[in-house]
């Protein structure tokens, strides 16, 4: 049982940011691209907290990943100056905040059809000015992304006339490490993410071009990672804090997890059954990706023989050990499934360290959706 105190003067439902943990995950991370010759830039998404943002910053990430304008906006306004929005723009009034925030900080974007390549470059040229886009790869999650190998340099040839852009490099992002059972099948996703990247990155000889920027990562591709030669930047976000999913995968133990939430017993209808003040407008619906059923419930509680079963918006139904005494006003901590949709359900998050509350966190860029 991991034993995390719950004896806090705050009221709940609330996040509970545990801040030494915070630190580790980061330094960690931090470490692992200093010693494999890779930049850091954490996606942001995963706190969307300027604070943390500043904090990866500071021990030496290079700039920060968000996937959406909005995103990117708050980060700017935070002191950000290096913003990869990892995804593809497409409407008109999004580019021309982009083509705006571009005039504050430096920002490139993800691409991957030359219909959105176009659309893109009219407005910055419109503007005056250059965007650097970045080719998405994809290497099996099968979302977005032109294929590995030739496909990013065809891409690249097709639009290279265009003058509202500047080509930055190629990128991928393998999803799919999400929906696999066992750590040695991580590790394999982990390892093909960076061969496709790198294989595709050696296409561009052909045409004489160099990528400058080779990028991959996800939290579980990059926990099992030791570098790859030829990738040169990684872009986790979720190991800041690491989830239930993350335990599920194997690349986490739950005494590394460092966002949680706080609730307090309001119900014991029944000797088996316990009612806490949050439900799914706290922990969000996630059951692991892509439907596996990796998980028992939505969260791990912490110090308790229980499983929280079900939730309705404002309700989370634990089933209880019958020997499990649980009072009503006594509170729970819980790992959530999915630490990044809980991190955007809520204003603020509360900074605890070694049992107390240390600084209250505004979640800035939750509901940042456009
Ligand atoms: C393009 C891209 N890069 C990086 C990440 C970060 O991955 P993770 O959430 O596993 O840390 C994501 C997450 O969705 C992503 O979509």
């Amino acid at each position: 049982m991991v034993t995390d105190s719950n004896a806090f003067d705050i009221d709940t439902p609330a996040l509970l940011i545990d801040l030494d943990r915070v630190e580790k995950n980061l330094a960690t991370m931090q470490k692992k691209a200093d010693t494999t010759g890779a930049l850091l830039r954490p996606h942001i998404k995963a706190h969307k907290i300027p604070e943390l943002a500043r904090t990866q910053i500071r021990l030496g990430a290079v700039g920060v990943t968000a996937s959406k304008v909005a995103e990117a906006e708050v980060m700017a306004d935070a002191g950000i100056k290096d913003i990869f929005i990892a995804n593809q723009v497409v409407t008109t009034t999004k580019l021309k905040r982009l083509a705006a925030l571009s005039k504050r900080v430096k920002v490139s974007v993800g691409l991957d059809s030359a219909a959105g390549a176009k659309i893109l470059s009219d407005v910055f040229s419109a503007a005056g000015k250059k965007i650097d886009y970045v080719i998405e790869i994809d290497s099996g999650l099968n979302r977005c992304g032109v294929p590995p190998g030739l496909p990013a340099v065809e891409l690249f040839s097709a639009i290279k006339q265009l003058t509202g852009l500047r080509f930055k490099g190629i990128f991928t992002h393998a999803g799919q490490v999400y929906g696999k059972q066992t750590l040695e099948d991580v590790m394999a996703v982990s390892k093909l993410e960076s061969e496709i990247i790198v294989e595709t990155c050696n296409c561009f000889k052909d045409v004489g071009v160099r990528p400058e920027v080779v990028s991959v990562g996800s939290t579980p591709t990059m926990r099992v990672w030791n570098g790859c030669a030829g990738v040169n930047e990684i872009r986790p976000g979720n190991y800041i804090f690491l989830d239930a999913i993350q335990i599920a995968l194997g690349v986490a133990n739950p005494q590394e997890c460092a966002l949680t939430v706080l609730a307090t017993v309001t119900s014991r209808p029944a000797h088996d059954r316990a009612v806490v003040d949050a439900g799914s407008k706290v922990f969000a619906l996630d059951k692991g990706a892509h439907g596996k059923e990796m998980l028992k419930g939505f969260g791990l509680v912490l110090n308790k023989n229980a499983v929280l079963e079900r939730l309705s918006e404002e309700h989370g139904v634990m089933s209880l050990d019958s020997k499990e005494k649980l009072e009503i006003g006594e509170t729970v901590r819980i790992i959530p499934n999915h630490a990044c949709p809980v991190i955007n359900l809520s204003d603020k998050a509360y900074g605890i360290r070694r049992g107390k509350v240390e600084a209250e966190l505004l979640i800035a860029g939750r509901g940042k959706v456009q």
